[in-house]
């Protein structure tokens, strides 16, 4: 593989204004390993690299590209203005300027994002997907009658389980109605009621553009969750280490899957990635039931890719060490 030096600017979110002056402080906070990690890895790689904070101020990037213009960006980005919402806007910028850049484009992001619209076309590309009823707040369902139950009840386009709760479990139509006005009202956001997937939950890390690598894998785990009670990722789940520690909750090498299960679940994964357009690494989480029906929750364009995040740790279990996964971010880029 070539390994030209490059001149890559790794682009990074900020939740307020900091000066570039402070990033080397910043980047030695707990918040900011992945990004130290990164940093230090592209320069292991021979790489030059530049560190821009996107906030709210669009032109001192256009600044950046044009004045320093690099060979390709990291991106790490994943909003503007503070807002998620302008994540595809950020590389959409990138292809107007010709720049190269690491990860999915802005339509495979713009699509990924809305978990309805994602749904619609993995359905079309034969991807199993939960049964679904899209509850906007513009035209939310006076009923959900028809609708199976248990039912799964979270904010169409949130991320990191913003939304989710012990009650997004939905046993019948009134509590699913009362989560949908929860998120409606109270986040401000549009809703997504899926038929609830009662089983294992997997996260399968791919990396490649056209010719795509699987890795093994990954499960997550609720080891002190007594059996026959419903177990899914809340936001406590998710961030609250306390929460975790209590009720065992942790990822993991995927437990034992049978042979042609688990070869069924790669194809559907990869099936997914090509079907929403991702590129370069993406993760797919899904869900499996007892009787091994499969069903893709979410697809996820650039996931995290710390050292300890489930992506890289599935990736060095092939045998694929961080730095030799950023180089072939890097090629696919
Ligand atoms: N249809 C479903 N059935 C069962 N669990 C679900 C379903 N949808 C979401 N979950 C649970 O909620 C978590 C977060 O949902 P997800 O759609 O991945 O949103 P986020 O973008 O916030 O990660 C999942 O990891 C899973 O544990
Ligand atoms: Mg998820």
């Amino acid at each position: 593989m070539a390994t030209r030096q490059l001149h890559i600017l790794l682009l990074f979110d900020l939740s307020k204004k900091i000066s570039p002056d402070e990033y080397p402080e910043l980047l030695k906070t707990e918040g900011w390993k992945d990004d130290a990690q990164l940093v230090n890895s592209l320069k292991r790689l021979g790489h030059k690299v530049r560190l821009f904070g996107l906030y709210d101020e669009i032109e001192p990037l256009m600044k950046e590209l044009t004045e320093n213009r690099p060979d390709m960006v990291f991106n790490l980005s994943e909003a503007a203005h503070n807002d998620r919402r302008f994540e595809p806007h950020i590389v959409a910028l990138l292809e107007l300027l010709g720049i190269k850049y690491t990860g999915a484009g802005p339509d495979a992001l713009m699509i990924s994002k809305d978990k309805g619209l994602s749904k619609k076309i993995l359905a079309y590309h034969r991807v199993p997907v939960p049964k679904f009823v899209i509850a906007s707040r513009s035209k939310p369902p006076r009923n959900l009658k028809r609708f199976q139950y248990p039912a799964f009840v979270k904010p169409l386009k949130l991320e990191a389980s913003e939304g989710i709760s012990q009650v997004s479990l939905a046993s019948n139509e009134k509590d699913a109605l009362e989560r949908m006005r929860y998120i409606h009202e109270k986040l401000e956001a549009d809703v997504i009621i899926e038929e609830f997937i009662d089983g294992r939950e997997l996260y399968v890390g791919i990396l490649g553009n056209e010719r795509l690598t699987a890795f093994p894998p990954r499960e997550l785990f609720f080891k002190e969750v007594p059996e026959g009670e419903p177990k899914f990722a809340t936001y406590r789940a998710k961030w609250d280490d306390n929460y975790r520690e209590r009720w065992g909750i942790d990822t993991g090498p995927a437990g034992r899957i049978p042979e042609e299960l688990e070869e069924k679940i790669v194809e559907t994964c990869k099936n997914a990635y090509r079907a929403l357009g991702l590129k370069g690494y993406g993760r797919v989480d899904l869900r499996v039931k007892p009787n091994g029906e499969i069903y893709v929750i979410e697809v996820n364009p650039n996931p995290a890719i710390a050292k300890d995040d489930d992506f890289m740790m599935a990736a060095a279990k092939m045998g694929l060490d961080y730095d030799a996964v950023v180089a072939r971010i890097l090629n696919l880029a």
